[in-house]
């Protein structure tokens, strides 16, 4: 309904195919075209905390951070910033994507309860797909949207429906797992303020070593809130799992919110310490101890670009600000994703301050 025939939920042929054109814009070269304009979105949240910060303004951190990821994504998408009334119209895949689990059973009755998002949803994408094709590249240049534009050039699977899937998909998938990942890190900073100090006096600004215990804090973050928290798996034949039979046709859940809490793997599992990322021993070295990105063929395709964007955004922002909390939710909404369950209201002190 939401992503309809996007890489998340396409199988089999299709699948492969759509991976593949979407991967090699994920990953090397493809993704540095990208990181310009991920910084270009870091930028903008930098100047509006200035701004918040100077005035002593109250801000949502969730929704700062929501606002980032959609900007960094969108910019990779169409080459434009995020204006006001794109992301407004844009909380409707929020609405849908919360609305979800709730929704009644039935296609058509379920799509008639957000019938209305879904339309501002395909208005937005029609907009942005149209744009694409009349060749009007954005200030930062073509997006990942003209990829997919050229792409039906030569491919007819690549109707406007499928783009308009695709892009959807990636709003879907690439920013509210981002948006919480970042919001449960700034909570768990308010909590551990010296693992701030630590990321920043790992090395100086721009340094790789600052990088990667930046990178250290976010990959900690993941292990105790991975914001996929569930993964579902369908049986397709007979198999042993574990030591346990598992028939054709069974629906498996896989957990990476358990797992990563495991005593049996990580030591002390529901301490926040980042450092275990940074020894090299520091965690288990079986690959299936750590997943929040997945795991195998379908595993996340935006990996790097969301590791990207959440060390670029924090090197920006961390040395400047650190934000005041006037209250923090006490608990955890176990949705799509696993989001703190209530507003984050935060006032931005200076460090020192
Ligand atoms: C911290 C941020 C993120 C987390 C924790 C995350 C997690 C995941 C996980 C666990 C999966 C696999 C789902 C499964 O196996 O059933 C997945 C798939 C996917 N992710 Fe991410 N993701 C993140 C950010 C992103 C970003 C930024 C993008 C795009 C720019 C993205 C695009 C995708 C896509 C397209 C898939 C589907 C891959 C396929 O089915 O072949 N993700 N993600």
């Amino acid at each position: 309904m939401l992503i309809g025939d996007g890489v998340l939920a396409a199988t089999g042929t299709a699948w492969k195919q759509q991976r593949r054109l979407l991967q090699s814009q994920f990953t090397g070269t493809g993704m540095r075209r990208y990181e310009q304009r991920i910084v270009g979105a870091a930028r903008t949240t930098a100047g509006r905390w200035n701004g918040y910060a100077r005035t002593g303004q109250t801000v949502d951190v969730a929704r700062e951070m929501r606002r980032f990821a959609l900007d960094a994504i969108w910019r990779s998408l169409t080459g434009h910033p995020l204006d006001d009334g794109t992301e407004h119209e844009l909380a409707a895949v929020a609405a849908v994507a919360a609305a979800l689990p709730t929704l009644p059973a039935g296609a058509t009755d379920a799509e008639g309860a957000v019938a209305a998002d879904l339309a501002r949803i395909d208005a937005v994408a029609r907009h942005a797909v149209g744009a694409a094709r009349d060749g009007a590249a954005g200030p930062d240049g073509p997006g990942l949207l003209h990829v997919l534009v050229e792409a039906a050039a030569e491919r007819p699977e690549y109707t406007d429906r499928l783009i308009r899937d695709e892009l959807v998909t990636l709003l879907v998938a690439g920013h509210e797992t981002t948006a919480s990942t970042l919001t449960w890190l700034y909570l768990l900073l308010d909590r551990h303020p010296a693992a701030r100090e630590q990321a920043l006096a790992a090395g100086a600004e721009g340094s790789a070593q600052r990088r990667q215990a930046i990178q250290a804090l976010v990959h900690e973050t993941l292990r105790l809130y991975p914001s996929a928290w569930i993964l579902p798996r369908h049986a397709t034949e007979d198999d042993t799992l574990a030591g346990y039979a598992v028939e054709a046709g069974t629906d498996i859940l896989t957990c990476p919110y358990l797992t990563h809490r495991d005593p049996g793997l990580w030591p002390d599992p529901e301490r926040f310490a980042p450092r275990r990322f940074l020894a090299p021993d520091g965690r288990p070295a079986h690959p299936g101890a750590y997943f929040p990105f997945g795991i195998g063929a379908r595993a996340c395709l935006g990996l790097q670009f969301a590791l990207r964007e959440t060390t670029i955004l924090l090197e920006h922002l961390l040395p400047a600000h650190i934000p005041a909390f006037s209250s923090v939710p006490t608990k955890a909404a176990y949705g799509i994703t696993v989001r703190p369950d209530g507003p984050t209201p935060a006032t931005l002190e200076a460090p020192g301050a």
